[in-house]
């Protein structure tokens, strides 16, 4: 007989069904003649109930074996579950403890552990529910995001990893050397030579895909990236994070107006989509980690986002009845705690801001007329600060050379770029989403480092 994942059964299982389990102990509660179990094998939120008669043989060994944490298979018959909150159990008939969970040993015990604790056992924290929740709202959230663009007729193009180039021109890079086994360090007083690098030029892991993304928009008319990418800066934030996944689209003959009414259509789309596929793990998150989850996935699918300029923002937030640790003037980059003002208490919901100032933003971005602002656009939200960033890209050859240079970067370094310019320009627009600060603003989650199974945080780098 197959296993069936224990999420399914809760769906659909009726009584008298044969069925076969396989999973993790989650508790057990052991009773005069027989003993219940919880099982869970991580399809779900909630555990399937086990009834293990003591007419089982090895009774007693068995229920020794059966700690939190052991590996099990149970073979049996549904029955309709008397207890309170579960439709069916499983009446247990062969039970088989793969590995087990020494009780003295295995650090997830019962009682709730805190986060904290739980990131110095990365190994082990997708077991607990609040991970299980986390993780498959993150699938779900991956799942929206390729349903949204395949349903529009992007392509999803896949960029490097490694590149010569820093597309968002603020060094945030992390170099890529080559070594021979021979070079690798094995004694203490042995060094690395960090000058050889890998195409005899220095390379860096990507901090973003767009520039690439372009060069597909320029044939493929829409296009997607979906990918890691990577920034060392300063990553001891609970927004920041060394190694991020970030979502690019980029579309040709879109403006600023078209990008805006696409990120928004694209956040609505996501938010519907895993308050669907997702309803007990979004419930959960609302009743353990922030109970205003639901409200917002609400918030975000029924209303309009506010659109302001940047100019409009500083206006308010010089106005705002709040002391703000950072300075708030004209040129002046926001931030978070500027973001989350401007969401949470002026507009309290999204804000999309438009119309930077051109020395706080990257080179390819469109010059408006003003020749003071461009065209970009930050969506803020509620907690996180800015989720989304993204702008027309400057089309005219002329304009997107004195830009490279004004910041101190050479056009010859970029001809290939240029070249996109030179030959079928279109105006067009893209944006990244950060993927870990979307499922965080979805979970309610406090710290970005519980929403990807792996932070790069320099305490944790095991694997
Ligand atoms: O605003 P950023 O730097 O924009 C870009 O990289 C553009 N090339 C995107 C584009 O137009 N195609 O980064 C985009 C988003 C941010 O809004 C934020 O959500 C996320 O990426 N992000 C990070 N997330 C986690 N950890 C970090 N260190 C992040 N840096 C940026
Ligand atoms: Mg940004």
């Amino acid at each position: 007989m197959v296993a069936r994942r224990i999420a399914e059964i809760l769906r659909n299982g009726q009584p008298d069904e044969s069925i076969k389990i396989q999973g993790w102990v989650r508790t057990k509660r052991e009773l005069k003649d027989f003993a219940f179990i919880e099982v869970n094998d991580g399809s779900c939120l909630a555990n399937l109930q086990v009834v293990v008669n003591a007419e089982l043989p090895d009774y007693e060994t068995l229920l020794k074996k059966l700690n939190t944490g052991a590996s099990v298979e149970v073979s049996g018959v549904l029955v309709a579950s008397p207890a309170k909150g579960q439709r069916i159990e499983l009446k247990a008939e062969r039970l088989e403890v793969y590995g087990e969970a020494d009780p003295e040993t295995y650090p997830l015990q019962k009682k709730r552990h805190s986060f904290e604790f739980l990131r110095t056992i990365g190994h082990l924290r997708s077991r607990t529910n609040s991970f299980g929740a986390v993780f498959r709202v993150r699938n779900a959230c991956a799942t929206a995001i390729h349903q949204f663009f395949q349903e529009r007729d992007f392509l999803w193009v896949h960029t490097p990893i490694i590149t010569a180039s820093d597309c968002e021109g603020a060094g945030e890079l992390f170099s890529v050397t080559s070594l021979d086994l021979k070079d690798i360090p094995r004694t203490e007083n042995q060094t690395v030579d960090y000058s050889k690098d890998f195409f005899g030029r220095p390379t860096y892991l990507t901090v973003s895909g767009q520039l690439e993304a372009e060069i597909m928009a320029m044939a493929f008319t829409n296009v997607y990236t979906f990918g890691p990418t990577f920034r060392a800066e300063n990553s001891n934030t609970s927004r920041h994070l060394a190694e991020f996944w970030m979502i690019e689209p980029e579309m040709a003959f879109c403006d600023l107006h078209g990008d805006m009414d696409l990120a928004e259509e694209f956040l609505k789309h996501i938010f519907k989509y895993v308050m669907e596929k997702c309803s007990e793990d979004m419930e959960f998150f609302n009743q353990r980690i922030d109970n205003t989850v639901l409200a917002t996935a609400d918030n975000i699918i029924n209303n309009q986002f506010e659109r302001i300029t940047y100019t409009e923002a500083i206006k308010l937030l010089e106005k705002a009845d709040v002391k703000f640790e950072y300075p708030v003037s004209w040129g002046l980059d926001l931030q978070s705690e500027h973001e989350r003002y401007l969401c949470e208490q002026t507009f309290k919901k999204p804000v999309i801001v438009t119309d930077y100032p051109t020395q706080i933003k990257a080179f390819y971005m469109r010059l408006n007329d003003d020749e003071k602002t461009v065209a970009a656009m930050d969506i803020l939200a509620p907690k996180i600060g800015e989720i989304i960033g993204g702008s027309q890209r400057e089309e005219r050859l002329e304009v997107l050379e004195k830009r490279i240079q004004a910041q101190g970067m050479k056009p010859e370094d970029l001809w290939w770029y240029l070249d996109l310019r030179r030959y079928g320009t279109v105006p067009h627009a893209g944006f990244g989403l950060g993927f870990e600060r979307l499922v965080q603003f979805m979970t309610g989650m406090g710290n970005i480092r519980d929403v990807i199974p792996f932070p790069r945080t320099p305490e944790n780098a095991e694997f």
